[in-house]
Formats: C-alpha cells, sequence, structure tokens
C-alpha cells in the first residue's frame, strides 16, 4: 500500500517547537507515512536553533525573512513559495501549527490546491479580532481553511464547535509544547555558566516580543523592570531579547547597561528551558512560554490584558498583569514577599499536556485520515 504522504509546513521559532515532537513521531511511523518537511523560515536564526536542536533537516527550505518585514509581503511569499512545493510534493495533508502568517498562508495554499489541510493547536481564541495582532484572526482563517483540527484543550474543542467545525473532525490531543518540553528537560541538559549571573540572586525572566505592546507597554515594561530591580536588592532580571528591531529598539534604550538587568541573545530552546527552570518567576507575553511554565512549577505573569489560554488563569499558576507598570510591580511584589501566593501559584498541574500529543496526531493520521 503506498504511504500517506504529509507536508509539514513551519516558519517561526514556536512552530518548529511545537512541530519538532510531532515531526520526529512521523519519521518513527515510516513504514506508514511519509515525512516530508518544508520550513519557510519566516524566521531565520531562532528557527535555526530549534531544527539544530531536534535535528530536523528540511526537504525545503523558502528562505523567506527579511529585515523588520511586513505582513503583506510576507503573506504573498509564503503563498507563492509553498504553491511551488506542492505541486512538487503533491502531498495527501498538510499539517501547520497555530496561528503565524506562515500558518495562515500555507494553510490558504493548500487550500487553493485542494489538498486536506491537518492544523495542530487548533481552537484558540480571544474573540478579540485585533488581539492579539494579527494572531487571532490568522487562527480563526487557518481553522476555517482546515479539514482536521487537533485541539490542545476541551476549551480549544468547545471554540471550534462554537465556530461551526463539524465535531467529527475536532479532536482533542493536548499541546505538542509539552512533548518539546519534555523531551528537552529529560535529554538535553544544558549549562548556564556564560551567561555569568549571580546566583546569590532570585532570577525574574522576562520575554516579550508581541506587536500589540510595540511602543508604549513595552516602555511601561521596561519601566516596571527598572523600578523593580531599583526597590528589591535581592533579584536579577534576564531577558532574551527577541531578534524583531521593534523590541531591540525599546529594550535597548530603556534597559541596556543595568548590572542586575541582563539583556542576552535569544537563547537555543535547551538552554532556555534550563533557565526557565533556574528562575523564581516568568514575566512573559510569549503563548508557549505560558504552557510550558506549569510543568515546571513557575508563576507566570503575563504582559497582556487578555489570553487565548485561559486554562492556566484557571488552574492558578498564570496571572494577566497587562502592561500598567504600577499593577506589575505589584503582583511582581506580592510573589516576592507573599511565600502562600507564591507557593499556591507554583504547585498547580499543567492543564496544556501530557506530552503523548505528538503520538495521538500520528495515531490519528493513520488511523482516521
Ligand atoms: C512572529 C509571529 C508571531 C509569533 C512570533 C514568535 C506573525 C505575523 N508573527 O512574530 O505570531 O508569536 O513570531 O516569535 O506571524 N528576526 C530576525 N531573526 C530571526 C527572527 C526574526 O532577525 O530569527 C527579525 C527580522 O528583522 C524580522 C523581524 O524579526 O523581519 C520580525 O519577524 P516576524 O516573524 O515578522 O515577526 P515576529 O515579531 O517574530
Ligand atoms: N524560547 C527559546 N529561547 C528564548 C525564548 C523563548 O527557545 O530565548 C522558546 C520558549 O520556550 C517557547 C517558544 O520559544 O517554547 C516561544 O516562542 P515565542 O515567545 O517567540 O513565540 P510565541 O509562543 O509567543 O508565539
Amino acid at each position: 500500500m503506498a504511504k500517506t504522504k504529509v507536508l509539514t509546513i513551519f516558519g517561526t521559532r514556536p512552530e518548529a517547537i511545537k512541530m519538532a515532537p510531532l515531526v520526529k513521531e512521523i519519521e518513527k511511523n515510516s513504514d506508514t507515512l511519509e515525512s516530508i518537511v518544508c520550513v519557510t523560515a519566516q524566521h531565520r536564526q531562532i528557527l535555526d536553533q530549534v531544527l539544530e536542536l531536534f535535528e530536523i533537516k528540511p526537504d525545503f527550505d523558502l528562505d523567506i525573512m527579511k529585515n523588520n518585514q511586513n505582513l503583506w509581503s510576507l503573506t504573498s511569499d509564503v503563498l507563492l513559495k509553498t504553491k511551488e512545493v506542492m505541486e512538487k510534493v503533491k502531498p495527501d495533508i498538510v499539517l501547520v501549527h497555530g496561528d503565524t502568517t506562515t500558518s495562515m498562508a500555507a494553510a490558504l495554499s493548500a487550500f487553493y490546491a485542494k489538498i486536506p489541510v491537518g492544523h495542530v493547536e487548533a481552537g484558540l481564541r480571544t474573540f478579540d479580532k485585533y488581539y492579539p495582532f494579527p494572531e487571532e484572526i490568522n487562527r480563526v482563517f487557518t481553522d476555517s481553511l482546515c479539514t482536521y483540527h487537533f485541539a490542545p484543550t476541551d476549551k480549544a474543542c468547545e471554540n471550534l464547535v462554537k465556530s461551526q467545525i463539524p465535531k467529527t473532525h475536532i479532536y482533542k490531543t493536548g499541546n505538542t509544547v509539552i512533548d518539546a518540553l519534555l523531551y528537552t528537560v529529560n535529554n538535553k541538559k544544558e549549562e548556564l555558566k556564560e551567561l555569568n549571573l549571580n546566583n546569590d540572586l532570585k532570577i525574574i525572566l522576562l520575554t516579550s516580543h508581541r506587536r500589540e505592546n510595540f511602543g508604549k507597554p513595552l516602555e511601561e515594561i521596561c519601566k516596571s523592570v527598572l523600578e523593580l530591580v531599583k526597590r528589591n536588592k535581592d533579584i536579577q532580571f534576564v531577558y532574551p531579547v527577541h531578534p524583531n528591531p521593534n523590541v531591540q529598539k525599546t529594550v535597548n534604550e530603556f534597559l541596556y547597561g543595568h548590572d542586575r538587568i541582563h539583556l542576552i541573545k535569544p537563547l537555543e530552546y535547551a538552554q532556555f528551558c534550563t533557565l526557565m527552570k533556574k528562575s523564581h518567576i516568568i514575566l512573559t507575553d510569549s503563548g508557549g512560554v505560558q504552557e510550558e511554565a506549569p510543568s515546571l512549577g513557575k508563576p507566570v505573569l503575563v504582559l497582556r490584558d487578555t489570553t487565548e489560554r485561559p486554562e492556566a488563569i484557571e488552574h492558578g499558576t498564570v496571572k494577566l498583569a497587562g502592561t500598567d507598570k504600577n499593577e506589575i510591580i505589584s503582583l511582581v511584589e506580592e510573589l516576592l514577599q507573599n511565600p502562600q501566593e507564591y507557593k499556591k501559584m507554583s504547585e498547580a498541574v499543567n492543564p496544556y499536556g501530557d506530552g503523548f500529543a505528538s503520538k495521538r496526531i500520528v495515531e490519528i493520521l493513520k488511523n482516521s485520515i
């Protein structure tokens, strides 16, 4: 019997981290599935870090990243270049992930070619079309283009039903990010010596890169960091700064040169996992980090006003801090000064997965599609 050709398309760091365990699982099932990987390279350096860690050699590399790229050219580059790949490969199914422009445009490209698409991490919603921008519309559009929906949680399944997706095509699988995290922390231990952190100080890990936080909100976040280090002599911030020039500019302007604020390059994933484990508190606007941190028992303050990941808030490991300077300071200091509050936030279970999401998706690919 002919093997099912599965073309996996991704382009940014978080997609790569979350698709890597699935690609590996598809490869393990090479008796029935043929794995073909296409990276758009919407991200270049921080995508390559992940490909190297998980030893993935793409069959196609579209190499589209430009400095300070815009959504229009990104969308059209993905659309046109993936058309050629689909014509060459003629896959039985295409898999895309999440809510980036790569995911949305690759799903549209496959739809135009009348190839069924499976959406990994389907069903996340804020129901606010500008927040996060453009991810909310990317994910709504991607869900509507896709045939198969691999949803991480019950809530994501409910959102898909509300969006008129047939129940027979919705599969609750857990989030593959937990597969990636558990594999990495169990197999790829990394030291952080070259960061020169002070072992006597608590680490507060910070990441912020979202488009809607560019400008004033990111400035407020930076001001809260400056105020927090001034008021609390026992803490140090570590901020792996996203390579987006809009982020680099503000962060360097506000935070460069302080001895308890370590501005560092984006870390390779295994090192980042070690850093999360060593951290006392995590401040982030990242989707992936919100999902990972509960597995490591770390309290997370989310630097956004809404989240499409309400499960961790309901479970008590995550709080929405927004981007108001005083609110951020007050929530961080509550965690620093109130051991009970800290314990409550660091002891909850992870609602996003158990490390077997990729296996479930592959079983569905083999048996139900
Ligand atoms: C993208 C996604 C966002 C996701 C984020 C994860 C879209 C519209 N946005 O946002 O949903 O949360 O990735 O990180 O899909 N750059 C480099 N090297 C890299 C990566 C980026 O130099 O390895 C710089 C380039 O100048 C690039 C810019 O960052 O043009 C922006 O990259 P882009 O993918 O457009 O936006 P992100 O903010 O990274
Ligand atoms: N991450 C990483 N190195 C870093 C910062 C983050 O490997 O320096 C990982 C993090 O653990 C998570 C993913 O990158 O799995 C999140 O990516 P990002 O924040 O860029 O995107 P988002 O999740 O917001 O879409």
